[in-house]
């Protein structure tokens, strides 16, 4: 179901975030045939670039690309160049948005804008939009992308100056996170199978984990990198909605905002986040000297104490899950790049098999998607042993002929059929930032902590296994042996 003649518009259409992923993702989607060969697309910006300018810049960047694909997608887009805060671009586009609409008289307009914006500008352009822009007889979606905000006071006042101008159903607030595909399988993983839901407690299930690693440091974004920290890039938003779908309670319905509802309340259900049990630091340079510390980078300031490696844990105040901690933690320039879940099950009763191994759920979100239980089984034949082996659901195995699609590309495509659900709310916005803020500030203070240094390309600072060790993480299971005794 596509609507005939919609208008994308991407603002910040030179830059990186749109060069590197909102062109690639609607050029996938076009590639797929999930955009309409109606649609047009503008690309705004302050430079004065050609559009074979902006098509130089995008094309290095698209994926599976065979020239036809490529200039039949260039033929849908335009480029604009305008100031973000002057009437002038505006009005260009406004012209060129009513041509797009008037060539098959279309009574109800659709309207994308997509802010690949840097922060300073970004109110003057949703000022703008609204002012010249808007479709006043059909639908404007604007499609904005972090920050959203820097703190609680802040994302308060950002949102303040949003809401008067678009409806909160006009605003979708993208976290990449919830488009990728095993972020968005979570609710069927957990809501679909009897023998997973019901286990999804604390009488089941003994710690929570969800880690993300990238073996790169900020290589090149120290500058914008400084201001924000580990835990403003990934932790406050795209690790947190992770948690939240992973904990909350069953949505009443699909709708959009039930789902909204159930994050929103598990959010609610969150301890403040314990200063005293933080684990955090900072990048020094690799063991061989090769690759640079964190300070090594000019654009960062001297001394800083801007942390790239932070472990929290999280304690859900809830019936289902008392007692069970939850820790998150990232980290950059470490020894390898994984994002992944992973709950460890309580230990069998004592008696028989009382020191098997625990079993444990690991859910890879990247790379190479799987879902797999760690379980014991009996070593096949006459042995008397037991071994940890896998159930295991590796994506690359079993689906090997379908298109998993980029994060962006579901998210732009659900923002085109106007579905919220992978989006985050408001009101979702201000409690996470409510938890995180005091911690922040804790960091950023003039007491702050002194984050510790760990070699680039190491697991990250020596207290890790401690530290998950202290919340109930057991980590040396595969080394446990379990044989029963033979009579
Ligand atoms: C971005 C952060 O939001 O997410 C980056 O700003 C980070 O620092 C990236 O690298 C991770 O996303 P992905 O999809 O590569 O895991």
């Amino acid at each position: 179901k596509f609507d005939k003649d919609t208008v994308i518009t991407v603002f910040g259409a030179s830059g990186d975030l749109a060069k590197k992923k909102t062109f690639p993702a609607l050029f996938g989607l076009f590639r797929e045939g999930y955009l309409d060969p109606s649609t047009k697309i503008f690309g705004y910006a302050r430079s004065e670039l050609t559009k074979e300018d902006l098509k130089a810049r995008i094309v290095p960047h698209l994926k599976n690309a065979t020239s036809e694909k490529v200039e039949a997608f260039f033929e849908m887009v335009e480029y604009v160049h305008g100031a973000y805060d002057k009437d002038e671009g505006y009005l260009k586009l406004k012209k060129a948005i009513e041509a797009v609409e008037a060539r098959s008289w279309i009574d109800e307009p659709h309207r994308l804008f997509y802010f690949a914006l840097p922060p300073s500008v970004f109110l003057s352009v949703a000022q703008k939009i609204k002012e010249l822009v808007y479709s006043k007889t059909g639908k404007t979606r604007v499609i904005v992308e972090k920050p959203f905000g820097h703190d609680l006071a802040s994302a308060r006042a950002l949102q303040a100056s949003l809401a008067p101008l678009f409806k909160e159903e006009e605003i979708f607030r993208i976290d990449h996170y919830l488009g990728k595909e095993l972020v968005k399988n979570l609710l069927v993983l957990r809501f679909g199978n009897t023998f997973l839901n019901s286990t999804w407690n604390k009488e089941s299930v003994q710690s929570i984990q969800i880690s993300f690693k990238e073996p790169f440091g900020t290589e090149g974004r120290g500058g914008y990198f400084d201001n924000i920290g580990i835990i403003r890039d990934v932790m406050q938003n795209h690790l947190l909605q992770v948690l939240t779908l992973l904990t909350m309670e069953r949505p009443a319905s699909f709708d959009p905002e039930s789902v909204r509802d159930e994050k929103v309340k598990v959010l609610k259900c969150m301890a403040p986040i314990d200063l005293d049990d933080i684990l955090i630091g900072q990048y020094g340079k690799s063991e061989d000297g090769t690759k640079p510390a964190y300070l090594d980078d000019e654009t960062v300031k001297p001394g800083s104490k801007c942390i790239t490696f932070a472990s929290m844990a999280f304690k859900i105040q809830n019936e289902r899950w008392e007692g069970v901690p939850v820790v998150m933690r990232a980290g950059k320039a470490l020894n390898e790049g994984k994002v992944e879940i992973r709950m460890q099950f309580k230990s069998v009763a004592s008696g028989v098999f009382a020191d098997i191994p625990n079993n444990e759920l690991i859910i890879r979100i990247q790379p190479n998607e799987a879902v797999y239980v760690k379980f014991n089984a009996k070593v096949p034949g006459l042995s008397k042993e037991t071994q940890v082996t896998d159930l295991d659901l590796t994506y690359s195995k079993r689906y090997q002929n379908f298109w998993i699609p980029e994060a962006y590309e579901v998210l732009i495509r659900d923002a085109l059929m106007g579905d919220h659900s992978n989006f985050v709310r408001d009101d979702e916005l201000d409690v996470s930032w409510s938890l995180f803020t005091p911690l922040l500030e804790y960091l950023e203070g003039p007491n702050a902590p002194q984050p510790e240094i760990y070699p680039y390309g190491s697991r990250g600072p020596k207290g890790l296994m401690n530290y998950l060790a202290n919340h109930k993480y057991y980590i040396d299971l595969e080394k446990r042996k379990y044989s029963w005794p033979v009579t």
